[in-house]
């Protein structure tokens, strides 16, 4: 059960009538996803994860922003153990982390799955070409395309229809969901499966969230709103565990493209404590008041809870408002919830700044100009 150390009053009325708009809108098919499991394709995913893992030590997870964030962020912070490694490549564009991802796999037995709703962002498309061609070179065309996993929309695009044309496993991103809010889709299940995250529980866990955090999010989203109402343009968040550096990934990119329009949102930074008390921890309790903190409270050993109550101390006094998110366990459950309660709020906070939670011209602006800079048509 997520529990929060704030209780601000909301404005019901107004809660009612942007729960009913997300119900509605078109990309708000993950608000009931976890409910609504299609089995027959959540039983591909685990199939397609056992076939993986009996025969490749790598598996080489394709796929930018909501594309490998949220996968990567549990991947990380639970480090599953499995044979198989998940590794990633196509989301920047230096050739210099290519081939580090290349040579890592080197002569070992790997799959790929790419991953790209729109199936046209160049990231992965570069990625995707130099990994293919390796296991052409390895392998030879048939097995090669036996060996890739397409995760892209069910009807259109250049993945789509190169997996529909090789006859590469496909799954699919379902239309009504977004990249930020595709983590419990086959975007994130299979390279999760593969790691050896439980699945299953992860899922129950986010189903049951489908109530049973509908009143904190409610609250953190008023909160944000509320702060960033007043002035305070960024909200930080604290963690006390090293392995969720990635959960904060998902976490600025969930806020951060959801919120960030029409010169609204609050701008999404993060920590990881004790290890950044030692560098912008001093920012934190003594520089500019522009922000707070929203401790992400994980259930941790004796000795990291007491810097917890330490930074909750000192902070305050340095005069920063703390938020505290409480997790009930650093596990599938306590992840599953957590997952499903900040998409929520986010959508949420995103709608009481008056901006569409769901879209992102400025990500599609930078891929538009990128493309024509480098002589191609855009879509
Ligand atoms: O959340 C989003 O929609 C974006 O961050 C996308 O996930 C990202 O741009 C990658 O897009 P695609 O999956 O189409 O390659």
């Amino acid at each position: 059960m997520i529990k929060v150390n704030f209780h601000p009053e909301v404005d019901k009325g107004k809660i009612e009538g942007i729960l009913q708009e997300i119900a509605k809108d078109k990309m708000g098919g993950w608000l009931n996803l976890p409910k609504k499991v299609d089995m027959s394709e959540f039983m591909r995913i685990k199939e397609a994860a056992k076939k993986i893992n009996e025969e490749s030590e790598y598996l080489v997870c394709i796929g930018i922003g909501g594309s490998y964030l949220g996968h990567r962020a549990l991947i990380e912070a639970l480090r599953p153990e499995s044979e198989t490694k998940v590794i990633y490549a196509g989301n920047s564009l230096s050739k210099r982390e290519l081939e580090f991802a290349l040579n890592k796999v080197g002569d070992h037995d790997f799959s790929v799955n790419v991953i790209s709703k729109s199936g046209t962002t160049l990231e992965p498309a570069i990625a995707f070409a130099a990994f293919k061609k390796k296991l052409i070179e390895k392998y030879g065309e048939e097995e090669a395309y036996r060996r890739i996993y397409a995760t892209t929309d069910a009807k259109t695009g250049a993945l789509h229809d190169e997996a529909v044309a090789s006859g590469y496993t496909r799954f699919v991103v379902p239309d009504d969901i977004g990249g930020r809010y595709s983590v419990l889709t086959a975007v994130g299940l299979l390279p999760l499966a593969v790691a050896g995250v439980d699945i299953d529980n992860l899922l129950e866990s986010a189903s049951d969230a489908v109530v049973s955090v509908v009143e904190p999010a409610v609250k953190y989203a008023w909160m944000r709103y509320t702060f960033g109402k007043k002035g305070y343009d960024t909200e930080v968040f604290a963690s006390f565990e090293p392995s969720t550096l990635y959960f904060n990934e998902w976490l600025k990119q969930l806020f951060g493209e959801s919120e960030g329009k029409g010169r609204q949102g609050v701008f999404p930074a993060s920590v990881i404590y004790s290890t950044d008390l030692h560098s912008l921890g001093q920012f934190m309790q003594d520089g500019r008041r522009n922000l707070w903190e929203t401790i992400i409270d994980f259930p941790t050993d004796d000795l990291n809870s007491k810097v917890v109550q330490a930074v909750r101390v000192a902070h305050t006094q340095g005069g920063i408002p703390v938020l505290e998110i409480g997790v009930e366990s650093f596990d599938e459950k306590g992840f599953g919830e957590l997952i499903y309660f900040f998409e929520l709020a986010c959508a949420i906070s995103a709608k009481l700044f008056g901006v569409n939670p769901f879209d992102q011209p400025g990500v599609e602006a930078y891929k538009n100009e990128l493309k024509k800079l480098m002589g191609e048509t855009t879509k």
